[in-house]
């Protein structure tokens, strides 16, 4: 699949990801089928898009886009429960639960139903790649790397594009140069299976862990210790606030 063929993306999980996910693409001039399994579900997917913290309307107020430029972006989205809807796909980016039989399930199921050329992706925050790939064909796994995005999805720059021996470096070069059409950057990360999470991730928890043994340590108090990073190291936040729920964003 050349990235020029990569015209309308399928997205399984319309939830805090996958809602951010499709509102980056259909910003991107993109045709979007988001895929959830129930009517609820989906209007919920909508209402993150449009009225979410990080969603359009939000975006009007500050600036970033005019009311008309949302219902294009809408317009391009399509919400469906129906997995036939994603046939013709060109490209399926899978948000579902962080659950790896329940992931294996779903990508057996849309293996079956998207047409062979389009590329899967996966979000999974860590499952080993190579293992999630098991569950479609030998010929689909060349076709099939993890894209692991950053919340909120819409707004951070980040994706780590996470390829195994089967990958092929014309998928990988494709969801490179798509990363960069949509406003991301993308990293390049080698599928390690024996380990959980990628590269962010992996250090901003052995961060957070050190940063808890500080305080229960009695080293330093936690507003201490976010300070230390921020000052001393330029974090925008520190580690352990980012857990008492501050996170960058629009602002
Ligand atoms: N939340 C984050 O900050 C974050 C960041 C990076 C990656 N991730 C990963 O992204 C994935 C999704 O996380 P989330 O936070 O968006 O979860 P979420 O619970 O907000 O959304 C999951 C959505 O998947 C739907 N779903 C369940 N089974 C489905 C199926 N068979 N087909 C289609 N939809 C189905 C659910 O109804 C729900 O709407 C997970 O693998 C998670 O680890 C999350």
């Amino acid at each position: 699949m050349n990235v020029d063929d990569i015209r309308t993306v399928g997205i399984l999980g319309g939830g805090v990801m996958g809602a951010g996910i499709a509102m980056t693409f259909a910003q991107a001039g993109y045709q979007v089928i988001v895929r959830d399994i129930s009517e609820e579900a989906l209007a919920r997917t909508r209402q993150r898009m449009l009225e979410g913290r990080f969603g359009w309307r939000r975006g009007v107020e500050l600036g970033r886009f005019t009311a008309e430029q949302v219902e294009e972006f809408l317009g391009r989205v399509r919400l469906t429960t129906d997995l036939a809807d994603l046939a013709q796909v060109d490209l399926v980016i899978e948000a579902i639960p962080e659950d790896e039989e329940l992931k294996k399930r779903v990508w057996a199921e849309v293996d079956r139903v998207v047409k062979p050329e389009a590329i899967f992706a996966t979000n999974t925050s860590g499952f080993a790649i190579s293992s999630l790939n098991q569950a479609v064909s030998p010929e689909r796994r060349k076709r099939f790397l993890g894209m692991h995005w950053f919340s909120p999805a819409n707004i951070m720059k980040l994706v780590e594009l996470v390829y195994t021996e089967e990958t092929s470096p014309e998928t990988l070069a494709a969801m490179e140069e798509l990363c960069r059409r949509i406003g991301k950057t993308s990293i390049r990360v080698k599928d390690a299976p024996g380990t959980y999470g990628f590269v962010a991730n992996r250090i901003f928890f052995a961060a957070v862990a050190e940063a808890r043994k500080i305080v229960e340590a009695g080293i330093a108090a936690p507003e201490d210790v976010d300070t230390a990073m921020k000052l001393g190291f330029n974090w925008p936040s520190g580690p352990l606030e980012m857990f008492r729920g501050a996170r960058s964003g629009w602002e």
